[in-house]
């Protein structure tokens, strides 16, 4: 119980690490937070400083979700639980790194909207169901230019694709969590559904538009 809770407490510390913060003051000396949209995320950093800054931002953020996820697969190949307990906990474990990312401990508990680490954890939990997420995202980005609207739309196609067990029987607790887990970021995403409503949500290019 105590490498229980050991680990429930590593997780939510890792998806506390305000990766767009950090790098942001470390390498530019802004705080995101007073830039774009004030989002201290991937998709702001790609906004405000560019494309190598976001996507190292995106993979930290997206690593954190998917190393957290892992521990209890290492669990497992330990013999230390079996398959059902491990998918559990790499959604206890999973969900801990997206609250951190949340209310992260290192910067008085506001952080970014979850999207890139819930990723990482989803990859870690579920590949193919990640890869339609992605997929998706994808292709709502770049029909809409709004990066919010995808990052909703992907989160909520993951509770769908398990409850219509597309890949075969999944365990119950992945459609609770996957319901929970959209609507926190539909939730974090309050602001930009107002902005996108009043039609002054921030645009962006899938592909960059040519100079005119
Ligand atoms: O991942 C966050 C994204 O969906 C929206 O970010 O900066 O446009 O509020 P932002």
């Amino acid at each position: 119980i105590l490498i229980l809770i050991g680990l429930c407490l590593l997780s939510y510390i890792l998806g506390s690490i305000p990766t767009a913060i950090w790098y942001g003051e470390a390498y530019h000396g802004v705080d995101i937070r007073t830039l774009g949209s004030g989002n201290a995320g991937a998709t702001n950093t790609f906004r405000v400083l560019g494309k190598k800054a976001g996507s190292i931002v995106l993979f930290v953020d997206a690593f954190k979700g998917f190393l957290a996820t892992s521990l209890s697969t290492f669990l497992f190949y330990l013999h230390l639980i079996d398959w059902q307990t491990c998918v559990s906990l790499k959604i206890v474990f999973g969900f801990l790194a997206v609250l951190g990312h949340l209310l992260p401990v290192f910067c008085d508990f506001k952080g970014g909207k979850g999207v890139a680490t819930l990723m990482g954890m989803v990859l870690a939990l579920h590949p193919e169901a990640a890869l339609v997420s992605i997929a998706v995202f994808l292709l709502v980005f770049y029909v809409s230019n709004y990066v919010s609207l995808g990052s909703m739309i992907a989160s909520l196609v993951f509770p769908f694709l398990m409850v219509f067990k597309v890949f075969g029987d999944e365990f119950p607790i992945l459609i609770y969590f996957g319901f929970i887990v959209a609507f926190l970021v539909i939730f974090m995403h309050r602001k930009n559904i107002a902005r996108i409503l009043q039609g002054t949500e921030n645009r962006m290019y899938l592909i960059p538009r040519k100079k005119q």
